[in-house]
């Protein structure tokens, strides 16, 4: 008898424990495969199976928050995600308001442009009155990189990066710019369309957690250092991009 309601105490401590195990919750912005895109409703991708890997060691339940990429900074700094993971790019100004983990990643802006397009390298872009319109994902290092580059006149910023593909298929803008990974799955998704590879900015991507929160920040690290240094990461990333015969 007395073996039985311990077996049933020690059931019961556990459901509980599964039924309040802490959450994190993951800012994204789900329009960015192969990183974070929606497979039958759900949020897949890289970052999403990182983040669920690293939630595992460290004993968290996961929640995914799809949100404006612009957003995913000040929703970190406030509290209102525990940490944001969205292919982003770690840069100096991004780190006056949040920490950032070691790195997991990296990546180039690429163009993408129509088959028939004009432009066929970056140089094309800064010809004298070249004056063409290009496509960007709002506060992306793309948006920031072009604006700065090209002038706000000729860059027109969109919501997510499909959106900005969806406007160069119709012809409102001349190309897109965007990391080369999601630009390679833009352009496999879509007729019509081819990279154009460049060495314009070389990006690392980490996650980005409050910068009061040095314990989460310091917990996560030691996770994506175990995940990477057992091959977790590049089998992941393998799975979403397969290396090219
Ligand atoms: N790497 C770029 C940046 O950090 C673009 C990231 C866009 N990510 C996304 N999930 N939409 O600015």
């Amino acid at each position: 008898m007395k073996k039985i309601s311990a077996i049933l105490l020690a059931v019961v401590l556990f459901m509980s424990t599964c039924a309040f195990a802490d959450t994190l919750i993951m800012g994204t912005n789900a329009a960015f495969p192969p990183y974070e895109f929606y497979e039958d409703g759900v949020i897949v991708g890289i970052d999403a199976e990182i983040a669920a890997a690293i939630c595992e060691k460290l004993g968290y339940d996961l929640e995914i928050l799809d949100m404006d990429f612009g957003g995913l900074i000040s929703a970190v700094a406030s509290g209102k995600i525990d940490f944001a993971m969205a292919g982003m790019t770690k840069t100096p100004e991004r780190e006056q308001s949040v920490n950032f983990t070691v790195t997991y990643a990296t990546g180039v802006q690429s163009i993408i442009v129509p088959e028939n397009s004009p432009i066929t390298c970056l140089d094309d872009l800064y010809a004298e009155n070249a004056g063409y319109k290009i496509g960007v994902q709002q506060g992306t290092t793309g948006d920031i990189y072009c604006t700065d580059d090209f002038g706000p006149d000729n860059v027109l910023q969109f919501l997510t990066g499909a959106d900005a593909v969806a406007a160069l298929v119709v012809g409102k803008v001349d190309c897109v710019i965007i990391d080369n990974n999601p630009a390679k799955a833009f352009v496999d998704a879509n007729e019509g369309l081819k990279l154009l590879e460049t060495d314009y900015s070389e990006e690392e991507y980490a996650i980005a957690i409050a910068l009061d929160n040095t314990e989460l920040l310091s917990r996560i690290d030691a996770a994506l250092e175990e995940l990477i240094a057992d091959g977790t990461i590049a089998e992941i990333v393998a799975y979403y991009i397969p290396v090219e015969e």
